[in-house]
């Protein structure tokens, strides 16, 4: 069965990053990294699913979604093709907790698929491999 692609975005401390390398190692999910420049300026070839950090911290003023995931999302191929968000954060961050990813889901209508803190534990990995192996189910399934 296709494995539905992750896109995500990690920063220099790159602790989304290791729990989208745990993806792709436990499950063989395809990713992908959004701080590459070749890398947004591809376009999704099919459905695809956003893995993305918030960096609010905090800061009502501060723009929500990280700049690379903006620029990746201003493709409306990209922007139709998305079907569902992960979120990275940390509950420190009160309100804001996950504040990219939810407030994403809110203005595309895709649902959050799953959340965690920071790279994640060896569980969350397990829970998100299950929701992506079942993503991939019911796209194939149409
Ligand atoms: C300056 C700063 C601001 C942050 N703001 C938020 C936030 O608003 N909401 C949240 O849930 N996490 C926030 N975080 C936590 C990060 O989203 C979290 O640590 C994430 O795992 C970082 O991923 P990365 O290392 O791949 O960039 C913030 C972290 C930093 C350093």
């Amino acid at each position: 069965m296709p494995k539905v692609p992750v896109y995500y975005y990690s920063s220099v401390s790159n602790l989304t990053g290791r729990f989208a390398e745990h993806l792709a190692a436990v499950d063989g999910r395809p990713v992908f990294n959004l701080a590459d420049a070749m890398v947004r300026r591809r376009e999704a070839g099919g459905p695809w699913v956003l893995l993305t950090p918030s960096y609010k911290a905090g800061n009502a003023d501060e723009v929500t979604l990280p700049a690379p995931v903006r620029s990746f999302l201003r493709s409306p191929m990209n922007r139709r093709r998305l079907i569902g968000i992960i979120g990275s954060g940390n509950r420190n961050f009160g309100v804001y907790y996950q504040a990219a990813a939810r407030q994403l889901a809110q203005l595309s209508g895709r649902p959050v698929l799953f959340e965690f803190e920071l790279s994640g534990t060896p569980e969350d990995v397990e829970r998100c491999v299950e929701i992506l192996d079942r993503l991939d189910a019911a796209v194939a399934a149409g």
